[in-house]
């Protein structure tokens, strides 16, 4: 009796669904105009007195989509290749510890880069540094940064970091062009040597491999660097100056070229940086005083050590004093 008592209350709403609210039922008088007005995109002549590309474009539909892409897709795909590229040199790390001086220092320094070469070094890494920073800021701010600093707190740093990025963008560009002209003979590949070096893998883990001033990690880091760099900096260049007739399209293309040609480059300099700091004994003061050890030139560039050794010079005292003798040297590689 119970069953059949709820079983028609059931039928009875099934047949006379309750109507649906007022608000609903009154058409938005609106409608038909937007409608209107996102169809005609691009379609009007001479109804603005603006006359730059797409300035009688009252709707751009093109902008929802690139919006949605770049939230939906390119941020947390960039995100995801940083935390890769990250977790890769954590195993490697892990893997193979810090990678000492086969017979530790020999008291002998090299010449291995000019002040020229070290301050167009200096210069390019000191921007690209600031600029991966601020560039990174705008792209992934909003979900990392305002849940630290508040919305009103992210607003003020992406204010700065849009500044430094806009200013310094052109600056990185003439510094680049310097690195290149003080490195490039040196990285112009020797195939077969170059060849030979990937496919023992570097001789990262097993026997040392051959190479000349640079081996070809470094060459491929030099022309990455390079030719992804510049295009990193045109599409910085189209972005910072909108002033010569570029559409909105024009735009969302060198936007999406600036953002992936940026993340390749950051993701493969962390590479680049862990090998030249905290990777291998005696790099990072290579790049700071200009000079190497003899031994390090012996491990690392064994044909260009050849080249080089009888311009080696004594060490000073204060600097012998400041590196530990083979015997003293404490290993961080990992055991087993
Ligand atoms: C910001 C952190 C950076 C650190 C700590 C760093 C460190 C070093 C060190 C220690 C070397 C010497 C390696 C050797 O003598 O074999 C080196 C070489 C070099 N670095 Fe960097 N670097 C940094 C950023 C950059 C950036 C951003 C670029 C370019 C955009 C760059 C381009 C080069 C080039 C071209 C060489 C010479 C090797 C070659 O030509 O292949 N570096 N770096």
């Amino acid at each position: 009796m119970m069953v059949c008592l709820v079983m028609s209350v059931f039928q009875a709403q099934a047949a006379d669904p309750p109507p649906p609210p007022a608000s609903l039922l009154s058409i938005n008088p609106g409608t038909d105009l937007w409608r209107e007005v996102r169809q005609r995109d691009g379609e009007i002549e001479g109804i603005s007195q603006v006359k730059s590309p797409g300035a009688n474009v009252l709707v751009n539909v093109s902008g929802q989509s690139w919006r949605e892409y770049r939230m939906q897709e390119l941020v947390p795909k960039a995100g995801a290749a940083i935390m890769i590229v990250l977790i890769i040199i954590a195993i490697f790390r892990l893997l193979r510890g810090r990678i000492m001086l086969e017979n530790g220092r020999s008291g002998i320094k090299i010449l291995r880069f000019s002040t020229s070469q070290r301050a167009a070094h200096w210069t390019t890494a000191i921007l690209f540094v600031v600029l991966s920073l601020t560039g990174l800021t705008l792209l992934l701010g909003r979900k990392f940064l305002i849940p630290v600093f508040g919305a009103e707190g992210f607003s003020n740093i992406a204010v700065a970091a849009k500044f430094l990025h806009d200013y310094l963008g052109p600056v990185f560009m003439l510094a680049l062009t310097w690195l290149f002209i003080l490195f490039v003979r040196d990285n112009i590949p020797s195939p077969k040597l170059d060849l030979q070096w990937f496919l023992k893998g570097g001789g990262l883990f097993g026997k040392h491999v051959s190479s000349d001033r640079y081996n070809a990690g470094e060459k491929l880091w030099f022309w990455v660097a390079s030719i992804v760099g510049l295009a990193v900096i045109i599409s910085g260049l189209v972005l910072d100056f909108p002033i010569f007739g570029q559409t909105r399209a024009t735009m969302e293309f060198y936007h999406w070229v600036h953002s992936v040609s940026a993340i390749i480059l950051i993701v493969v300099s962390f590479g680049h940086i862990y090998m030249g700091t905290a990777a291998l004994e005696a790099t990072f003061e290579v790049m700071k005083t200009g000079y190497c050890d003899a031994n390090w030139a012996k491990d690392h560039h064994d044909l260009w050590y050849e080249k080089v050794k009888d311009t080696g010079e004594p060490v000073s005292q204060t600097q012998a004093q400041a590196s530990p003798a083979p015997g003293q040297r404490q290993s961080t590689e990992p055991s087993g």
